[in-house]
């Protein structure tokens, strides 16, 4: 029960890692508000749960939308302490075909969407001295090949989370980023264009190659932690998950 009465709000939470990060969130004790564009999913992940949780129709890429969660989560119960941003998409292609409506999605789904959610939620953090997880990705901190939007919205992510952690460091409120490989989630079971260099996404993504997948539990132990007092010295991580994939 690391969180009693911490309140939470979960990005993504209709799927993968955003429902397993709810599910830890809400057995550590938090309070949580749910969050996903996929209302029935969040609906379904709220039935998991041991506790009672606020589900809210949210798009991450939309500013009146993360406003809204926020305020939701404030009016429900009178605080905020943590929040998940999770919600994320993935789009593998060749680059000449990423057009501007391909990148524009990825950026203000991964990075814009991260942006909106702490801008939203950080004056309510402030008098709480609370704390933000970015999900990013091993993608975050190399390149993987045709997937160039994520690769640099994730990249992005990282970059916020150190601005941000420094900015606030004064305020006590910590931004960390974690940076999984290939975790079993319905994003990895998109299928890839069959006109990419497959090889070569392997050797940059040694998970994909009969390496060890982790499963989203994995990535909501280290959220729980970093949501919790004992990574108290921890700010502006990019916190890799990745079996050692960056490693080396
Ligand atoms: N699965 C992996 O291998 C892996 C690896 C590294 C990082 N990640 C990151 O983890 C996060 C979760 O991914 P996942 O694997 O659980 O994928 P997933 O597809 O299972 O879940 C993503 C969730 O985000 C929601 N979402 C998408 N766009 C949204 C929007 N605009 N507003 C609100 N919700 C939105 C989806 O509806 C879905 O519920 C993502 O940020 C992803 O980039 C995943």
């Amino acid at each position: 029960m690391r969180l009693e009465n911490r309140v939470a709000i979960v990005t993504g939470a209709a799927s993968g890692i955003g429902r397993a990060v709810a599910r830890k969130l809400a057995a550590e004790g938090a309070r949580l508000v749910i969050g996903d564009r996929n209302v029935e999913g969040a609906e379904e992940t709220a039935g998991m749960l041991d506790a009672n949780a606020v589900v809210a129709a949210l798009d991450v890429s939309d500013e009146a939308s993360c406003r809204a969660i926020v305020d939701q989560a404030v009016e429900r119960h009178g605080a905020l302490d943590i929040v998940c941003n999770i919600a994320g998409v993935l789009d593998f292609g060749r680059f000449a075909d990423v057009d501007r409506s391909r990148w524009d999605r990825v950026i203000s789904v991964n990075l814009t969407g991260v942006y909106h959610m702490c801008r939203a939620a950080m004056p309510h953090l402030i008098p709480r001295r609370g704390t933000i997880i970015n999900m990013a990705s091993a993608a975050g901190l190399v390149g993987v090949p045709y997937n160039s939007a994520y690769t640099a919205s994730k990249h992005g992510v990282i970059g916020l989370t150190r601005a941000l952690a420094l900015e606030f460091s004064k305020e006590g409120v910590r931004i960390n980023a974690v940076c999984p490989g290939g975790v079993r989630t319905p994003m990895l079971e998109q299928a890839p264009p069959e006109d990419i260099d497959w090889q070569m996404v392997m050797r940059s993504a040694s998970w994909l190659d009969g390496g060890e997948i982790a499963e989203p539990s994995d990535i909501a132990d280290t959220v729980a932690f970093l949501a919790s007092d004992e990574a108290r010295r921890i700010t502006g991580a990019a916190f890799t998950v990745d079996g050692g994939q960056t490693a080396g």
